[in-house]
């Protein structure tokens, strides 16, 4: 069911890789509720077939931009503005990679090298994304920027290795550029802490489907599913979450409030 949400509102979407990403809903969600906005991601990873498809379902254009080059952002945005027709409503940052993850390092032994990329482009992108979009006055005002992030940012997971370093500094440049970009110009910075969702990013990271059934078993309401991510980034794209900003906000149906629930007790024979 939709809302009109987004009507009239333009809007960038990074990271649809394939139709299990968490931006391909988000995308999919805003065309439904009225919004225009152009698609990007890595020239390297882009999937042209599948993202083309997208692009066709939602009417809206690619543009390829490796979101640690400042160079492709500032062509981003300058093509988005011109395709959509003015200044951007909201963006969507979608983007993580671990190259230690992805070879299976111990966070222990982590290649620095690595490490260095997985910053860059994990975190560091935010703030370019934010600084180019900044330097070009590209976003209007009590527009929206979200990016996505994981609880290892405030608690221990093994598992995430690196990543759980490179989250905490993405939500930390959320909140220092929000007040810089908030102060100068009223737009807004969140980050959305999603729970372990089925996509390529995180069926990549070791022994992803026992966690993704233990967080399932702790939340109350169960894991928050890509689409209801998708659902909960619409609403702080819309005006009727323009007072928020520079927040961590968990959409993880209540994993992050519990301690432990009977269902996880009983796995060790308790009730
Ligand atoms: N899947 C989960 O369990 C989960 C949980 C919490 C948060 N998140 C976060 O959600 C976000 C989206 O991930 P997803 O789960 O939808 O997986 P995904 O693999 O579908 O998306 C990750 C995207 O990052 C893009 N990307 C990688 N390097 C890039 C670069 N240099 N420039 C531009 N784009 C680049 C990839 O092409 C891909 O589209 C990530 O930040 C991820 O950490 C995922």
């Amino acid at each position: 069911m939709a809302y009109n949400l987004l009507k009239g509102k333009r809007g960038i979407i990074t990271g649809a890789l394939d139709s299990n990403s968490i931006a391909w809903k988000v995308a999919e969600k805003a065309h439904e509720e009225g919004a225009a906005f152009v698609l990007t991601n890595a020239p390297v990873a882009m999937r042209m077939g599948e993202i083309k498809a997208l692009a066709e379902k939602t009417k809206s254009e690619v543009v390829p931009a490796d979101a640690t080059n400042v160079d492709d952002l500032t062509n981003l945005y300058i093509k988005s503005q011109e395709i959509l027709g003015g200044k951007i409503d909201f963006v969507l940052h979608s983007i993580g990679m671990s190259v230690n993850i992805r070879k299976g390092i111990p966070y222990t032994e982590s290649n620095y090298d690595y490490f260095m990329k997985g910053i860059d482009v994990s975190a560091i992108s935010l703030h370019k994304m934010l600084s180019v979009a900044r330097k070009l006055d590209a976003i209007n005002e009590y527009g929206s920027v979200v990016a996505l992030t994981y609880m290892a940012a405030q608690r221990t997971y093994p598992f995430y290795t690196d990543m759980a370093d490179i989250k905490a500094m993405l939500e930390s440049i959320a909140r220092s550029f929000g007040y810089h970009y908030g102060k100068e110009k009223k737009v807004r910075i969140n980050t959305v802490s999603q729970s372990p969702t089925k996509t390529t990013a995180g069926t990549g990271i070791k022994g992803f489907d026992d966690f993704y059934n233990f967080a399932d078993a702790v939340a109350p309401l169960g894991n928050a599913d890509a689409e209801s991510c998708a659902d909960y980034c619409i609403t702080l794209f819309s005006d009727l979450t323009r007072m928020v900003t520079m927040q961590n906000l968990f959409h993880d149906g209540g994993y992050s409030s519990t301690g432990v629930s009977s269902e996880a007790m009983a796995k060790f024979g308790g009730e």
